[in-house]
Order: structure tokens, then C-alpha cells, then sequence
């Protein structure tokens, strides 16, 4: 019997430009080039948006019963055409899945209804969105830079409803006199934002949260890394020079090491302490990064 066993059009192309003739002439990097980028590995470079659906899909797939609820509670999460994933009918895309995960940790040691609530560098505003789609909060004031706040502002006027945009304060970073004259908050947050700050301006808003808050909410890296292979330096070395000046955490670490990583914790829960007479009640792991670290602190005698 005569079989064709030849190979495809597809792998005919793949042994001629990849998995060519001399393909095993030196195997020291072979897992990392392109000849298992055609056998067992997709390219990382090539695949990203496909490596990050895998990732959503993944620690969606994980999600408890508590975090779909609190996720299908944040309507309108598809405006402005996120990457996202499906499952079991829902779309999520990772922003809103970290959302649900942060919120989840909050609500843990801390009620929110009612409460004012101050964030300090909301981005897109995806923090807020959830937080006041799960909460009847008394007030959730944004304090932020200019322009990432006309982005927030936009966004949450797209997806809030008119109840609760009216309950968003906007403070830009001049104007926080306006933060100074306020009643305390219960809840200061800060994601991924001090990290990028001088040491001296997170000092000053550690101040401010020692003074005018009760509870403190920090999500952020514990430390820098330098491994071009991770991001190509793709902004350049001059924004690598940058991202290392920033943040009261600058300590270059193997942030895929496990033990790297948690050797600098104690460094990150010191750190983020607003101040004396502030403690920490819960920290953990941010997931879905090896390397971002969440802890609540709470204000003695604040009542938390
Ligand atoms: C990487 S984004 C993180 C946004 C958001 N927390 C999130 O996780 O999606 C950093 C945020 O910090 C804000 N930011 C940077 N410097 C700031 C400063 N000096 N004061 C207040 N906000 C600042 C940026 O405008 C932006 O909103």
C-alpha cells in the first residue's frame, strides 16, 4: 500500500525557513528561537495578545462564585473595546478580572457601604467603576494628573449611571487643598500608580492618608527588574533609567523568582505604612503578577 506521509504545504514552508537542513547544528538557544517557536512554544513576541487571553482565561476560569457576581454587577465593562475572553457567556477582559480580585480582598476586612472612599491615581477609572457598581458608597473622589483625569472622567461618564457619577469627585493633583478641607475618608486606594511617583511625592500622599484616612488600600510592585527580555525596553533606556528612580521600592529583583520576591515583601508592607499608629491586617500576592503585592492598613482606634 502506498501512503503519502509527506509533509503539508505548511510544514514544507516551516522546514524551509525554520526547521531547516542544519536545524540541529547548535541546540544552545534552540528552545528560545525560532525553531521551537515552531514546534512546542508559540513566539512570545508574536503571540502576546494570544498569551494574554490565555492568561484571562485562565484566572477567570478560577474565579469564585463572589467575584462573577461582583463582576456581573459592573455593567457596561465592553465601552472602549477591551481584549477580553468568554466564559460561560460572560466576557471579561483583565482589567475588571483584577477589579473583581482587588474588591473581593477589600471587602474581606472592610464594608464599604456608605463609605467615602478616596483613590489616588485611578487611571481609566476601572477601580472606581467597580467599587461603586457593588457599593452604595457616600463619595469616591479620584485625585489624579490632569490629563489621565479628563480620560477617567470621560470613561466613567460612558459607563456610570447618572446616581452614581454624581457621587465622583474629581481632584486634580493642584488642587488637593480640596482633600485637606474634606471629612476623612474610610478608604484610601492606590494601584500600580506610587510605584511611578517620586519617593518624595509618595511620602507626601502617605501623609495625607495618614492624616485624612482610616483604612489604606496599596497594590503595587515590590520591587524593580531590569530583564530587557521581558518588555524590550520597548520605551526606551532613558524610561528604564526613569522607572528605576521611582517608587519607594527600587530594589532590582528577579520578580519571576519566588524567593526574590518574597524576601522584599517585609521591605513593601514598611514601606506603604502611612505612619505611626497604622497596621497592617491583611496582605497577599496580587495575582495574576509573581511580583505585585496587595495589603490593607488600618488606622488604630479608626473603629475598621
Ligand atoms: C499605571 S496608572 C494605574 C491606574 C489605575 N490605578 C489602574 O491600576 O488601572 C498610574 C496612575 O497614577 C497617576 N499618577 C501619576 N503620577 C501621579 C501623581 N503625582 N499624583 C496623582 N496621580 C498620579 C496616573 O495619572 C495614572 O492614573
Amino acid at each position: 500500500m502506498v501512503r503519502n506521509l509527506q509533509a503539508s504545504p505548511q510544514w514544507e514552508r516551516i522546514t524551509e525557513h525554520w526547521v531547516t537542513d542544519d536545524v540541529a547544528a547548535d541546540l544552545t538557544d534552540f528552545k528560545s528561537d525560532s525553531r521551537n517557536f515552531n514546534i512546542s512554544l508559540w513566539s512570545p513576541e508574536a503571540n502576546g495578545v494570544r498569551y494574554l487571553k490565555t492568561l484571562v482565561y485562565d484566572f477567570a476560569e478560577r474565579l469564585g462564585e463572589d467575584d462573577w457576581a461582583r463582576l456581573r454587577r459592573i455593567r457596561n465593562r465592553e465601552f472602549g473595546n477591551p481584549v477580553t475572553v468568554r466564559l460561560n457567556g460572560e466576557s471579561i477582559c483583565l482589567d475588571y478580572l483584577q477589579a473583581v480580585l482587588e474588591l473581593g480582598f477589600i471587602e474581606r476586612h472592610l464594608s464599604l457601604d456608605g463609605a467615602r472612599v478616596m483613590e489616588i491615581g485611578a487611571g481609566y477609572g476601572r477601580t472606581c467603576h467597580a467599587v461603586l457598581s457593588n457599593h452604595d458608597l457616600a463619595e469616591y473622589c479620584i485625585v489624579d494628573l490632569k490629563n489621565t483625569m479628563r480620560l477617567s472622567r470621560a470613561y466613567l461618564r460612558e459607563v456610570l449611571d447618572d446616581a452614581q457619577f454624581a457621587k465622583v469627585r474629581f481632584v486634580e493633583v493642584d488642587d488637593i487643598g480640596v482633600v485637606e478641607q474634606a471629612p476623612a475618608f474610610d478608604l484610601c486606594v492606590n494601584i500600580h500608580s506610587f510605584t511611578e511617583m517620586t519617593p518624595a511625592t509618595v511620602r507626601e500622599y502617605l501623609d495625607l492618608i495618614a492624616e485624612k484616612c482610616r483604612a489604606f488600600y496599596v497594590k503595587n510592585p515590590v520591587g524593580k527588574f531590569l530583564d530587557k527580555a521581558l518588555d524590550g525596553h520597548f520605551k526606551g533606556d532613558e524610561a528604564v533609567r526613569m522607572a528605576l528612580r521611582t517608587g519607594p521600592l527600587r530594589k532590582v529583583i528577579d520578580v519571576f523568582d519566588s524567593e526574590s520576591v518574597a524576601e522584599v515583601v517585609p521591605d513593601y508592607i514598611a514601606a506603604y505604612t502611612p505612619g505611626r499608629g497604622w497596621h497592617c491586617v491583611a496582605e497577599s500576592r496580587a495575582i495574576p503578577w509573581s511580583y505585585f503585592w496587595q495589603a490593607l492598613y488600618y488606622k488604630d482606634g479608626s473603629g475598621s
